[in-house]
């Protein structure tokens, strides 16, 4: 199964969330700036000059990360949620989903071996 997981953190544990991702081995990840705003959205105040930005949106980092089983779904959230982890309103949420398909452009591989990376610690699912 390949399993797509995305991540919305503060921007200021970026370094730690990638730095404990590389620890684990895992390959492969994406990361935007962005903007968002959690369960205490609601003032109706908007950024002058902007009218698409209300200012209660906060600059956050999304990281993406996909896996080809579910083990490594529960290992990434488990060490995103770790490593992004303060205890304070705003420290972000994480979603998982399952993904149709994958390529990777070079080899012409697809589905879980596309997304498969060469690691003891990322193994392919078993052939059967
Ligand atoms: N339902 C959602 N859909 C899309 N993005 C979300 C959602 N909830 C949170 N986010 C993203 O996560 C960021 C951080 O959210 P936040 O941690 O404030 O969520 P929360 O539900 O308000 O939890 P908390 O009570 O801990 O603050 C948001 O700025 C937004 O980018
Ligand atoms: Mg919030």
């Amino acid at each position: 199964m390949i399993i797509k997981i995305e991540a919305y953190i503060r921007e200021e544990k970026m370094d730690d969330v990638l730095d404990a991702l590389a620890k684990m081995n895992v390959h492969g990840i994406t990361c935007y700036q962005v903007m968002g705003c959690g369960a205490q959205h609601g003032i109706k105040k908007y950024v002058r000059g902007n009218q698409n930005i209300p200012v209660n949106m906060l600059p956050k980092i999304k990281i993406e990360v996909v896996v080809s089983t579910e083990e490594w779904e529960d290992k990434v959230m488990e060490c995103i949620r770790s490593s992004a982890f303060t205890g304070h309103h705003g420290d972000g949420k994480i979603f998982s989903y399952e993904v149709r398909n994958a390529l990777r452009i070079r080899t012409g591989e697809t589905g879980e071996q596309a997304v498969y990376s060469n690691s003891s610690l990322n193994p392919a699912p078993p052939k059967n």
